[in-house]
C-alpha cells in the first residue's frame, strides 16, 4: 500500500495564504493497475505550491507531510530521492552537455545509460531530430552551447524525470505538465510516457491539457479548497457533481491552460 499524507496543512507565501489547515490522506494499493491522479484548478489556486511541499522543495510553515509513512522532510536528499520524483512547471538551467543534463542523478545505471537508450527517450519527446545533426548526446547546452526554447527545456526536463522514474522506482512521482504548447506527436508521447509511469509510481499530474485526464483515476481540484478543507480526490462523476469548475471545463466554459 502507497499512502500520501497530509495533516493541518498551512502555507502562506509573504501576501498569499494558499493552505490552510488542509488534510489529504491517499491510499493506493500497488495492485491497482492505473495510479494517475490529476490535479486541476484555476491560476494562483495552489497546485504548484502543493506538488512542491509534497516533493520535499517547500516546508509547510504547520503540518505535516508524510508519504509512504515517512516524513519526507525529515530525511536527507538521497532517501528522498528513492522516494519521489518531481517535475516542476518551470524548467532548471541547463549547462554541459545534452547527456550530462539527461542522466544527472542516475549516472550509475548502465542499462539506462546506454546512448540507444537515451536517444530512443530523446526521440519519443520530440528532441533528437534537433540534436543528431550536432554532436548528438554530446551538443553542448545551455550558455554557450545550443540555447532550447522554454517548451524543448520543459521536454527535455520530462525526459529526465522519465529516467530519474525508470532508475529509482519511487513512490510517489509528482509532473507539473508544461503548459507551453507541444505539437500534437510530442505531447500524445508524453501522454503515453506518462500512463506508462503510474502503472509503477501513484503518479500526481498537475494537468494542462484534458486529455492527460483521460486516464486519471481521481482528480483534485483546487477551486474546493475554500469550500472543503479536505483535499480529495473525486472520481469523474463525483466531481461533476461538486466542482462547478470541472463542469465548466466539461462544457469549454473554462480551459486548463489559463
Ligand atoms: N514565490 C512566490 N511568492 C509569493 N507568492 C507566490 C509565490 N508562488 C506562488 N505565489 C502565490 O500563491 C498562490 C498560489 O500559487 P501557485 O503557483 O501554487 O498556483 P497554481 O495553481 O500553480 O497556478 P498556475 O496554474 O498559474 O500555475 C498564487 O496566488 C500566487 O500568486
Ligand atoms: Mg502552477
Amino acid at each position: 500500500m502507497h499512502t500520501v499524507k497530509l495533516k493541518k496543512l498551512y502555507y502562506s507565501y509573504e501576501k498569499t495564504k494558499v493552505f490552510q489547515n488542509n488534510t489529504l490522506v491517499l491510499e493506493v494499493s500497488q495492485n491497482q493497475k492505473n495510479k494517475l491522479y490529476g490535479i486541476i484548478g484555476p491560476s494562483g489556486t495552489g497546485k504548484t505550491t502543493l506538488l512542491s511541499i509534497l516533493g520535499g522543495q517547500l516546508k509547510p510553515q504547520k503540518g505535516s507531510v508524510y508519504i509512504d509513512d515517512i516524513n519526507i522532510y525529515e530525511v536527507g536528499d538521497k532517501e528522498r530521492r528513492n522516494i519521489i520524483a518531481v517535475q516542476m512547471q518551470t524548467a532548471t538551467a541547463l549547462r554541459g552537455t545534452l547527456r550530462e543534463n539527461l542522466v544527472f542523478g542516475i549516472q550509475e545505471d548502465e542499462v539506462l545509460n546506454k546512448d540507444e537508450y537515451l536517444i530512443d527517450v530523446l526521440r519519443r519527446v520530440g528532441l533528437w531530430s534537433l540534436f543528431e545533426n550536432k554532436d548528438g548526446l554530446d551538443t553542448l547546452i545551455g550558455e554557450g552551447g545550443v540555447n532550447l526554447s522554454g517548451g524543448q527545456r520543459q521536454r527535455l526536463n520530462f525526459a529526465g524525470l522519465y529516467l530519474r522514474a525508470k532508475h529509482y522506482k519511487p513512490s510517489l512521482i509528482l509532473i507539473d505538465e508544461p503548459t507551453s504548447s507541444l505539437d500534437e506527436i510530442s505531447e500524445r508521447a508524453i501522454t503515453q510516457m506518462i500512463d506508462e509511469l503510474s502503472q509503477k509510481s501513484v503518479t500526481f499530474v498537475v494537468a494542462h491539457r484534458l486529455k492527460t485526464l483521460d486516464q486519471a483515476v481521481g482528480i483534485l481540484d483546487t477551486s474546493l479548497i475554500p469550500t472543503y478543507p479536505e483535499l480529495k480526490f473525486y472520481n469523474k462523476d463525483e466531481l461533476m457533481t461538486v466542482s462547478q469548475y470541472y463542469r465548466d471545463l466539461q462544457a469549454g466554459k473554462a480551459q486548463l491552460e489559463e
